[in-house]
């Protein structure tokens, strides 16, 4: 059987997350959130107070160790030994997350993370430049997208209990995340060329992943 790189990049709450683990699950691969990555080097620079525009920042990078350790439901993430996977989900580091992933250091340090962990295959990796940037030579790309209301719908059911914002709040930082995320010079969010577009404003995530699974089976 073919070992498989697929990319699944896309804007925040369009699904990616639900579907790449279902995916990742279903072809006995692994998957990485490579949005955790960035939300643990803001969790890093958050704890050290610097800034997403200090250049401190640099530094942080070449001290921090991160690591991934696949688990059966996923990954959990170690920085500097401690494991940080719940605390990251906060509004504040989402919000960090998406300012200092604007940043070319940090963007750097990152890329030669995910790289490695993409050697041997076998992985769905999601996030927003997985398929520009990060494996331009995936074996297969997906971008997925969602109308901004049906997206800020999902976050919001996703995370009431945990975060106290409300709808409109949950909206108001998704549509701030997009415009950071795509209109920054460096590894913008854009669907790679030859990415297979999926609007899932309709469907549901298994409608998602069968779709997905129709695009793959014949590469295997
Ligand atoms: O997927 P997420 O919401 O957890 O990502 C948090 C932020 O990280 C997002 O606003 C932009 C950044 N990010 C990125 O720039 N490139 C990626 N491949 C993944 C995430």
């Amino acid at each position: 059987m073919k070992s498989l790189l697929i990319t699944i990049d896309g804007p925040a709450g369009a699904g990616k997350t639900t579907v790449s683990r279902m995916l990742a699950a279903r072809l006995g691969y692994s998957y990485v959130d490579t949005g955790a990555l960035y939300r643990a080097i803001a969790y890093a620079a958050k704890t050290a107070r610097i800034a997403s525009d200090d250049a401190a920042l640099e530094e942080l990078c070449r001290k921090i160790k991160l690591e991934v350790i696949p688990r059966q439901d996923g990954f959990c993430l170690m920085l500097d030994g401690i494991d940080i996977s719940d605390k990251i989900r906060t509004p504040e580091i989402t919000m960090l997350a998406s300012a200092i992933s604007a940043r070319p250091v940090v963007r750097k340090y990152l890329l030669y993370l995910q790289r490695e962990l993409g050697k041997n295959k076998q992985c769905v990796f999601e996030g927003r430049d997985m398929g520009t940037v990060v494996f331009p030579d995936a074996d297969m790309k997906f971008f997925l997208s969602a109308s901004l209301k049906m997206r800020a719908d999902r976050r919001y059911e996703e995370l009431k209990a945990k975060t106290g914002q409300t709808r409109e709040e949950v909206e108001k930082d998704m549509a701030c995340r997009d415009k950071n995320d795509s209109s920054r010079d460096i590894a913008p969010l854009v669907p790679a060329k030859d990415a297979v577009m999926i609007d899932s404003t309709d469907l549901s995530a298994e409608e998602v992943v069968s779709s997905m699974i129709r695009r793959i089976t014949h590469l295997i």
